[in-house]
């Protein structure tokens, strides 16, 4: 959609290191992140939805917008995504602050955040603020477009997690890798 690509690269131009993409992700992607999620998942989080490519992905694979919250820092792509998603949830709040903001027991938080371009001390507050909110069985989903998962080994055996990967998605630009983060 000519809107939202407009409103992407706004936010990029203005806030270069909070989108940290240079584009939306694809509709492929969207679908590889949202495998396995369906009408029976119950509550499901995205974390720095923008402009809703993956939100869309979540709502196709079945999950009702009732069931759905998102925190999205931006408040530009806030107010697009109020406008454009009737019956979701939608927090203009960061993503780390969600544990004060909903109830635990989600099945799945998807997150479209671009943690490797964040200091490590965050991305260990934001992985540990979607498990804080997880289901004990949930699984996080996050997509680099690095070689390796956005923890390192040793950070992961300190949080108590496993990771494993999933799709490499070559139909994105730039190509994404998805991983699938599980309590160890
Ligand atoms: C790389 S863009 C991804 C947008 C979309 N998920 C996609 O895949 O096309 C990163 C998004 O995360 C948002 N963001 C960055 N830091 C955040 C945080 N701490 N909490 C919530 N949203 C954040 C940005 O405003 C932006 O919308």
């Amino acid at each position: 959609m000519a809107h939202e690509a407009t409103l992407f690269f706004r936010q990029l131009l203005t806030k270069p290191k909070q989108v940290s993409a240079i584009a939306p992700s694809s509709r492929w992607l969207a679908r590889a992140m949202a495998a396995g999620l369906g009408p029976h998942s119950g509550r499901v989080v995205e974390f720095g939805p923008g402009t809703g490519v993956l939100t869309r992905g979540i709502l196709a694979a079945g999950v009702a917008a009732r069931d759905l919250t998102l925190f999205e820092m931006s408040p530009d792509f806030a107010a697009h995504l109020h406008a454009t998603l009737p019956g979701v949830t939608i927090h203009h709040a960061p993503a780390q602050d969600a544990p004060k903001l909903i109830a635990p027991g989600v099945s799945a938080v998807i997150s479209g955040l671009p943690l490797l371009s964040m200091p490590v001390g965050l991305r260990m507050e934001i992985v540990q603020a979607a498990f804080d909110i997880l289901a004990p069985d949930g699984v996080f989903v996050q997509f680099t477009y690095g070689q390796k998962p956005p923890l390192s080994p040793e950070l992961m055996a300190q949080m108590h997690l496993r990771v494993s990967k999933g799709p490499k998605v070559w139909a994105n630009l730039p190509p994404a890798q998805v991983y699938h983060f599980h309590r160890a």
